[in-house]
């Protein structure tokens, strides 16, 4: 595996440093498979982190684009477009939310979801200060998502950030109960950490969060950009747990890789807000909507939703037996196609091991192998990405013990 010199050399001089990349350099993409500039192919088990849901050049979705890049590409919200409101009616139909705002990645969907909850309470004339968060949240780094990030090296250089930001442990119910009040604003829970390892919520953690949001009346902001939208053979994990949240954040999947959020919100919060209080140039443009309209009639009309269902307990039943052959595995953590499995050490040499064998996965939270396939793969493929891991994790064990 090599990066070309002019591609890094340039990167070198000109990119901001913030990323550490992998050293391949991708230029085309078909299904589940990508290909480096030197024609060697890989299996995606990682999907630009959930983002290219239907794989990559996805014919109804290629053809969408090129369709409205000949039309038109965008407006602002200055005016009206046929758009957004076809794209709205159907996430309202799944989320049972009534109302959308759209914008461009998670992080500006949960900053918008921030700012709402505190429109909320403005208008009701009590305002609330307070958030809480959980340990090993992940929510983006905009000021606002990422005061309500867990993981201190992405606060603490930034600091101030926004105050009244309590961060509770996920495995205690009790923490949660005390630490929601009449002076929070809002709880906010990704109903499966991403970031933070693939860490399902437990059920008794999602009551005592449904129990504190009614008893206090604190606004549930649910962050889906990383578990929703099919990913885990559900519109929304949030519903597998009962939760009922007054506001989502959702990006990733919804694109397919054409950057677009969207925070939704109940009838009550939504009408808490009125002109001027938000607003992006450039969400919910035509080209942002046309792509969201092909995903969602895919998951919903196409069937995408029960294919999720399918392929993603074959993975489950997959890394389970894998998981129970490998000594360095823990334990394997996640539903449908958003899994994690926890290694006893670091994972970064899994994931190299990975990809000189041709799979891309990623590590996170240290210890954990990431797999976000795209939702449109294939039982075969499934069987390939798990076979090849398999062989990666044997790879790493036999240094280990060489
Ligand atoms: C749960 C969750 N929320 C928010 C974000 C931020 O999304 P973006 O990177 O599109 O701003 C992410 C990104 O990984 C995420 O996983």
């Amino acid at each position: 595996m090599s990066v070309a010199e002019d591609v890094q050399s340039l990167e070198s001089r000109y990119i901001l440093q913030l990323y550490r990349r992998t050293p391949i350099v991708l230029t085309e993409g078909r299904g589940v498979v990508l290909r480096d500039q030197d024609g060697r192919e890989y299996l995606d088990f990682i999907s630009g982190i959930g983002v290219t849901s239907l794989g990559h050049g996805h014919p109804a979705l290629v053809a969408a684009i090129a369709d409205q890049a000949q039309t038109l590409l965008h407006t602002s919200n200055l005016y009206f477009h046929p758009l957004q409101g076809q794209v709205a009616e159907r996430l309202a139909a799944l989320s049972g939310l009534p109302r959308t705002f759209f914008c461009n990645s998670g992080a500006e969907a949960v900053e918008a979801c921030v700012k709402f909850a505190r429109r909320y309470w403005f208008s009701q004339g009590t305002p609330r200060p307070g958030f809480v968060a959980l340990a090993h949240s992940f929510h983006g780094r905009t000021c606002g998502a990422v005061s309500l990030t867990w993981n201190e090296h992405y606060r603490q250089p930034f600091e101030p950030l926004l105050p009244g930001v309590t961060f509770v442990d996920p495995d205690d119910p009790d923490a949660l109960l005390a630490a929601v009040s009449e002076s929070t604003a809002a709880v906010i829970v990704e109903a499966i950490q991403g970031e933070g390892g693939v860490r399902p919520l437990s059920p008794a953690f999602a009551r005592a969060v449904g129990d504190a949001c009614r008893r206090t009346g604190a606004l549930l902001m649910a962050d889906e950009v990383q578990c929703g939208l099919g990913r885990t053979g559900h519109p929304f994990a949030y519903a597998t747990l009962g939760l009922e949240p007054d506001l989502v954040a959702v990006g990733k999947a919804l694109g397919g890789g054409v950057p677009v959020g969207a925070a939704l919100a109940s009838e009550a919060v939504g009408g808490a807000l009125t002109y001027g209080d938000h607003g992006s140039t450039y969400g919910g443009n035509l080209l942002a909507c046309r792509a969201a309209l092909v995903f969602l009639q895919e998951l919903v009309d196409g069937g995408l939703l029960a294919h999720v269902g399918r392929v993603g307990a074959r993975l489950t039943a997959a890394l389970d037996a894998l998981a129970a052959r490998r000594p360095s595995v823990v334990t394997r953590r996640g539903a449908g196609l958003m899994q994690g499995l926890e290694l006893r050490t670091d994972a970064a040499p899994v994931v190299e091991a990975a990809l000189r064998r041709g799979l891309l996965v990623n590590r996170t939270a240290q210890t954990v192998v990431r797999l976000l396939p795209p939702l449109t793969i294939a039982d075969a493929d499934i069987d390939r990405g798990v076979a090849l891991l398999e062989e990666a994790i044997a790879d790493v064990e036999k240094e280990r013990t060489a």
